[in-house]
Protein backbone atom coordinates (compact mmCIF):
# COMPACT_ATOMS: atom_id res chain seq x y z
CA UNK A 1 0.00 0.00 0.00
CA UNK A 2 1.54 3.36 -1.57
CA UNK A 3 1.24 6.47 1.51
CA UNK A 4 -0.93 8.61 -0.86
CA UNK A 5 -3.28 5.49 -1.01
CA UNK A 6 -3.34 5.95 2.99
CA UNK A 7 -4.80 10.08 2.77
CA UNK A 8 -6.78 10.81 6.30
CA UNK A 9 -9.30 13.55 6.40
CA UNK A 10 -11.63 14.93 9.18
CA UNK A 11 -15.00 15.27 8.77
CA UNK A 12 -17.36 16.68 11.48
CA UNK A 13 -21.26 16.46 11.53
CA UNK A 14 -22.16 19.74 13.07
CA UNK A 15 -25.17 20.38 15.83
CA UNK A 16 -27.08 21.39 12.91
CA UNK A 17 -26.65 18.09 11.05
CA UNK A 18 -27.97 16.38 13.62
CA UNK A 19 -30.86 18.43 14.95
CA UNK A 20 -32.31 17.98 11.22
CA UNK A 21 -31.74 14.19 11.13
CA UNK A 22 -29.02 14.92 7.90
CA UNK A 23 -26.60 12.12 9.55
CA UNK A 24 -27.96 9.37 7.68
CA UNK A 25 -27.94 11.62 4.53
CA UNK A 26 -24.76 13.15 5.07
CA UNK A 27 -22.57 9.59 5.57
CA UNK A 28 -24.65 8.20 2.49
CA UNK A 29 -22.96 10.65 0.17
CA UNK A 30 -20.11 10.43 2.26
CA UNK A 31 -19.97 6.10 1.60
CA UNK A 32 -17.24 3.57 0.14
CA UNK A 33 -20.01 3.39 -2.74
CA UNK A 34 -19.32 7.41 -3.19
CA UNK A 35 -16.28 8.26 -2.53
CA UNK A 36 -14.50 4.85 -3.04
CA UNK A 37 -13.22 5.54 0.87
CA UNK A 38 -13.22 3.71 4.33
CA UNK A 39 -13.74 5.00 8.21
CA UNK A 40 -10.46 4.88 9.76
CA UNK A 41 -12.41 6.03 13.25
CA UNK A 42 -15.21 7.92 14.56
CA UNK A 43 -16.23 9.47 18.05
CA UNK A 44 -19.40 11.32 19.16
CA UNK A 45 -18.65 14.25 21.02
CA UNK A 46 -19.47 16.81 23.02
CA UNK A 47 -18.06 19.43 21.71
CA UNK A 48 -16.33 21.91 25.09
CA UNK A 49 -14.91 25.33 24.57
CA UNK A 50 -11.18 24.25 25.09
CA UNK A 51 -11.61 21.67 21.43
CA UNK A 52 -13.73 24.94 19.95
CA UNK A 53 -11.21 27.13 20.42
CA UNK A 54 -8.73 25.07 19.03
CA UNK A 55 -10.34 23.97 16.22
CA UNK A 56 -11.15 27.37 15.10
CA UNK A 57 -8.15 28.89 16.48
CA UNK A 58 -7.01 30.48 12.93
CA UNK A 59 -9.90 32.53 12.87
CA UNK A 60 -9.76 34.39 16.71
CA UNK A 61 -10.62 37.61 16.27
CA UNK A 62 -13.31 37.54 13.23
CA UNK A 63 -16.92 39.15 14.03
CA UNK A 64 -18.22 35.61 13.65
CA UNK A 65 -15.62 33.68 16.07
CA UNK A 66 -17.61 33.66 19.36
CA UNK A 67 -21.16 32.36 16.74
CA UNK A 68 -18.60 29.84 15.53
CA UNK A 69 -18.03 28.17 19.12
CA UNK A 70 -21.49 28.28 20.11
CA UNK A 71 -22.29 26.75 16.68
CA UNK A 72 -20.04 24.00 17.47
CA UNK A 73 -20.71 23.21 21.22
CA UNK A 74 -24.00 23.17 20.04
CA UNK A 75 -24.99 25.69 22.05
CA UNK A 76 -26.63 27.29 19.51
CA UNK A 77 -29.10 24.44 17.87
CA UNK A 78 -29.59 23.00 22.04
CA UNK A 79 -29.99 25.85 24.29
CA UNK A 80 -32.16 24.40 26.77
CA UNK A 81 -31.44 20.49 25.80
CA UNK A 82 -27.43 20.71 27.09
CA UNK A 83 -27.13 16.36 26.74
CA UNK A 84 -28.15 16.99 23.00
CA UNK A 85 -24.75 18.91 22.29
CA UNK A 86 -23.41 16.87 20.29
CA UNK A 87 -20.93 16.47 17.05
CA UNK A 88 -20.10 13.19 15.39
CA UNK A 89 -16.07 13.13 14.02
CA UNK A 90 -15.02 10.75 11.73
CA UNK A 91 -12.26 9.92 9.65
CA UNK A 92 -11.76 9.21 6.33
CA UNK A 93 -9.21 7.39 4.59
CA UNK A 94 -8.13 6.81 0.77
CA UNK A 95 -6.41 8.45 -1.93
CA UNK A 96 -7.34 11.94 -2.38
CA UNK A 97 -9.92 11.61 0.76
CA UNK A 98 -9.36 15.28 1.39
CA UNK A 99 -10.19 16.74 -1.78
CA UNK A 100 -12.72 13.63 -2.37
CA UNK A 101 -15.06 14.58 0.26
CA UNK A 102 -14.33 18.57 -0.13
CA UNK A 103 -15.70 18.43 -3.00
CA UNK A 104 -19.16 16.59 -2.01
CA UNK A 105 -19.43 18.99 0.68
CA UNK A 106 -19.40 21.92 -1.23
CA UNK A 107 -18.09 25.43 -0.84
CA UNK A 108 -18.56 27.00 3.07
CA UNK A 109 -21.27 29.55 2.28
CA UNK A 110 -24.62 27.58 1.72
CA UNK A 111 -25.20 30.57 -0.31
CA UNK A 112 -22.20 29.92 -2.51
CA UNK A 113 -22.69 26.10 -2.48
CA UNK A 114 -26.46 26.45 -3.72
CA UNK A 115 -24.85 28.96 -6.20
CA UNK A 116 -21.84 26.97 -7.32
CA UNK A 117 -22.37 23.55 -6.51
CA UNK A 118 -26.56 22.64 -5.99
CA UNK A 119 -27.03 18.93 -4.38
CA UNK A 120 -23.68 19.65 -2.53
CA UNK A 121 -24.07 18.83 1.03
CA UNK A 122 -23.15 22.86 2.71
CA UNK A 123 -26.57 23.51 -0.14
CA UNK A 124 -28.88 22.07 2.62
CA UNK A 125 -27.55 24.38 4.85
CA UNK A 126 -28.46 28.48 6.19
CA UNK A 127 -26.63 31.69 6.64
CA UNK A 128 -27.15 33.60 9.83
CA UNK A 129 -26.91 37.03 10.64
CA UNK A 130 -24.64 37.54 13.14
CA UNK A 131 -25.09 40.81 15.64
CA UNK A 132 -23.64 42.44 17.93
CA UNK A 133 -24.07 42.93 21.78
CA UNK A 134 -26.39 46.26 20.84
CA UNK A 135 -28.00 44.08 18.57
CA UNK A 136 -26.64 45.00 15.56
CA UNK A 137 -26.37 43.24 12.50
CA UNK A 138 -22.20 42.76 12.30
CA UNK A 139 -22.15 40.14 8.82
CA UNK A 140 -22.97 36.20 8.61
CA UNK A 141 -22.25 33.11 9.95
CA UNK A 142 -22.25 29.66 7.81
CA UNK A 143 -24.91 26.92 9.36
CA UNK A 144 -23.16 24.71 7.02
CA UNK A 145 -23.74 20.96 8.63
CA UNK A 146 -20.35 19.85 8.00
CA UNK A 147 -16.68 20.44 8.90
CA UNK A 148 -14.00 18.87 6.26
CA UNK A 149 -9.95 19.54 6.60
CA UNK A 150 -9.10 21.82 3.67
CA UNK A 151 -5.57 20.71 2.86
CA UNK A 152 -2.98 18.17 4.36
CA UNK A 153 -1.60 20.37 6.66
CA UNK A 154 -5.04 21.45 8.70
CA UNK A 155 -5.59 17.17 8.37
CA UNK A 156 -2.98 16.36 10.39
CA UNK A 157 -3.21 19.39 12.83
CA UNK A 158 -7.20 18.43 12.92
CA UNK A 159 -6.66 14.57 13.07
CA UNK A 160 -4.25 15.37 16.15
CA UNK A 161 -6.29 17.77 17.97
CA UNK A 162 -9.45 15.22 17.93
CA UNK A 163 -8.05 11.37 17.95
CA UNK A 164 -5.25 9.31 20.04
CA UNK A 165 -3.26 7.13 18.09
CA UNK A 166 -5.20 4.60 19.72
CA UNK A 167 -8.44 5.90 18.50
CA UNK A 168 -7.38 4.60 14.55
CA UNK A 169 -6.61 0.91 14.05
CA UNK A 170 -2.55 0.67 13.95
CA UNK A 171 -2.48 -0.39 9.91
CA UNK A 172 -4.72 2.80 8.94
CA UNK A 173 -2.19 5.38 11.13
CA UNK A 174 -0.40 7.66 8.87
CA UNK A 175 1.35 10.13 11.13
CA UNK A 176 4.20 8.63 14.00
CA UNK A 177 3.49 7.47 17.54
CA UNK A 178 5.54 6.79 20.00
CA UNK A 179 5.69 4.98 23.72
CA UNK A 180 5.23 7.55 26.27
CA UNK A 181 7.84 6.76 29.13
CA UNK A 182 6.88 9.16 32.12
CA UNK A 183 3.72 10.67 33.93
CA UNK A 184 2.31 14.01 32.33
CA UNK A 185 -0.45 15.93 34.15
CA UNK A 186 -2.51 18.79 33.03
CA UNK A 187 -3.61 21.45 35.54
CA UNK A 188 -4.32 25.24 35.35
CA UNK A 189 -3.39 25.31 30.77
CA UNK A 190 -0.18 23.81 31.89
CA UNK A 191 1.68 20.61 31.64
CA UNK A 192 3.58 19.08 34.38
CA UNK A 193 5.38 16.01 35.66
CA UNK A 194 4.43 16.37 39.06
CA UNK A 195 0.79 15.01 40.58
CA UNK A 196 -0.96 17.65 42.42
CA UNK A 197 -4.58 17.44 43.78
CA UNK A 198 -6.97 18.13 40.53
CA UNK A 199 -4.52 17.30 38.06
CA UNK A 200 -5.80 15.07 35.48
CA UNK A 201 -3.03 12.54 33.87
CA UNK A 202 -3.06 12.92 30.33
CA UNK A 203 -0.02 10.60 29.65
CA UNK A 204 0.82 7.76 31.53
CA UNK A 205 4.25 5.38 30.83
CA UNK A 206 3.41 2.79 28.09
CA UNK A 207 1.20 4.82 26.54
CA UNK A 208 0.83 5.06 22.81
CA UNK A 209 1.00 8.92 21.96
CA UNK A 210 1.19 11.38 18.82
CA UNK A 211 4.99 12.22 18.68
CA UNK A 212 4.39 16.02 18.02
CA UNK A 213 2.53 15.75 21.46
CA UNK A 214 5.13 14.09 23.44
CA UNK A 215 7.95 16.61 21.67
CA UNK A 216 5.52 19.50 22.63
CA UNK A 217 4.61 18.44 26.14
CA UNK A 218 8.60 17.65 26.32
CA UNK A 219 9.39 21.44 25.67
CA UNK A 220 6.73 22.58 27.75
CA UNK A 221 8.33 20.86 30.81
CA UNK A 222 11.59 22.56 30.59
CA UNK A 223 10.19 25.90 30.09
CA UNK A 224 11.06 26.06 26.55
CA UNK A 225 8.78 27.13 23.52
CA UNK A 226 6.45 24.68 21.98
CA UNK A 227 5.02 24.69 18.48
CA UNK A 228 1.39 24.46 20.12
CA UNK A 229 -0.13 25.43 22.89
CA UNK A 230 -1.18 23.14 26.09
CA UNK A 231 -4.56 23.15 24.52
CA UNK A 232 -4.16 21.53 21.60
CA UNK A 233 -1.92 18.24 22.72
CA UNK A 234 -4.55 17.90 25.50
CA UNK A 235 -7.75 19.10 24.04
CA UNK A 236 -8.73 15.16 22.78
CA UNK A 237 -7.88 13.74 26.23
CA UNK A 238 -10.35 15.94 27.71
CA UNK A 239 -13.07 14.58 24.87
CA UNK A 240 -16.05 13.40 27.14
CA UNK A 241 -14.57 14.06 30.19
CA UNK A 242 -16.90 16.17 32.78
CA UNK A 243 -15.11 18.94 33.02
CA UNK A 244 -16.03 22.11 33.81
CA UNK A 245 -15.51 23.93 30.55
CA UNK A 246 -18.56 24.47 28.23
S1 LIG B 1 -13.03 26.38 4.84
O1 LIG B 1 -14.33 25.83 4.40
O2 LIG B 1 -12.53 25.62 6.01
O3 LIG B 1 -12.06 26.41 3.74
O4 LIG B 1 -13.29 27.83 5.19
P1 LIG B 1 -12.28 28.77 5.97
O5 LIG B 1 -12.51 30.11 5.40
O6 LIG B 1 -10.90 28.25 6.01
O7 LIG B 1 -12.84 28.61 7.42
C1 LIG B 1 -13.82 29.43 7.87
C2 LIG B 1 -14.56 28.68 8.98
O8 LIG B 1 -15.37 29.63 9.64
C3 LIG B 1 -16.74 29.38 9.36
N1 LIG B 1 -17.49 30.63 9.17
C4 LIG B 1 -17.19 31.63 8.34
N2 LIG B 1 -16.16 31.78 7.48
C5 LIG B 1 -16.11 32.93 6.76
N3 LIG B 1 -17.03 33.93 6.88
C6 LIG B 1 -18.07 33.82 7.74
N4 LIG B 1 -18.95 34.82 7.86
C7 LIG B 1 -18.17 32.62 8.51
N5 LIG B 1 -19.03 32.19 9.43
C8 LIG B 1 -18.62 30.98 9.82
C9 LIG B 1 -16.76 28.48 8.16
O9 LIG B 1 -17.93 27.73 8.14
C10 LIG B 1 -15.49 27.67 8.36
O10 LIG B 1 -15.66 26.64 9.30
P2 LIG B 1 -15.93 25.12 8.79
O11 LIG B 1 -16.12 24.33 10.05
O12 LIG B 1 -14.75 24.71 8.00
O13 LIG B 1 -17.17 25.19 7.96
Amino acid sequence: MKKEDLELTLVLIKPDALKNSLTGYILSQLSEFHTGLHFAATKIVSVNRILAEEHYAEHVGKFFYPSLLDYITGRLHYPDEPWKRRVIAILYQGPNAIKKIRDIVGPTNPHNARDQKPGSIRSLGSVIPVKDASGKEIGDRSDNLIHASANPEDAEREIKLWFKPTDIPPLMRIYDAEVNEEYYYFKDNAISTMYEQGSLCVFAPGDLVWKTDLAAVRLMVAGKEAPCSVNAVVAKYLINKDINNE
